[in-house]
């Protein structure tokens, strides 16, 4: 009976630690919170192809433009995020730099974004996108992203 009072406790006492600290295993913070932060900073800017030519896609209004920096201001929160010990913690020194470069290309993305700077929002989110890829590099993925800039790079 004493012992079976003292496991519940210590079960009930975990579920409290869980709650006061509720986190996202790192594969959902990237499906649901980095990749599509991410793909709405890259679609904010892109050139796309059809029959009719070459289109360049720009945020029109202040509304766009508060979407893309309010994403990159997201991704700035991430990169902070996966410094912590819950996603840190046993990893070598450089995932934190992967995760710091995020931080700082996020604040770059964010402030081309204020500047309301197409040319800047497309570069920044191509230099974001090597960031995405070189830690992904060193901390493979099981299944390699897919989402990338629309375009990056290529004829505008
Ligand atoms: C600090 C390292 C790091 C950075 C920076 C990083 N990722 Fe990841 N990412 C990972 C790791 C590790 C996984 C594998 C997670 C798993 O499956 O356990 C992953 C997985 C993913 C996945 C697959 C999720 C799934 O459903 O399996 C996507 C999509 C993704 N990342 C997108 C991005 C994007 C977009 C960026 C940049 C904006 C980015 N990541 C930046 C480490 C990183």
């Amino acid at each position: 009976m004493k012992f079976k009072l003292a496991a519940s406790l210590a079960s009930a006492l975990m579920l409290l630690a869980c709650n006061r600290q509720p986190e996202l295993p790192l594969k959902e913070v990237m499906a649901k919170q980095v990749q599509p932060a991410a793909q709405t900073y890259w679609d904010a800017v892109r050139y796309v192809s059809d029959e009719t030519g070459d289109h360049e896609i720009v945020p029109k209004s202040d509304a766009d433009w508060e979407k893309a920096r309010k994403a990159a201001e997201n991704l700035k929160k991430y990169g902070e995020l996966l410094q912590s010990d819950s996603y840190a913690k046993g990893r070598n020194d450089d995932w934190k730099q992967f995760a710091q470069g995020l931080v700082e290309i996020a604040a770059q993305a964010e402030q081309a974004a204020k500047d309301k700077s197409v040319d800047k929002v497309f570069e920044v989110g191509g230099t974001m996108y090597s960031v995405c890829s070189a830690c992904h590099t060193i901390y493979p993925p099981p299944v390699p992203p897919s989402a990338k800039p629309t375009d990056s790079g290529e004829a505008k």
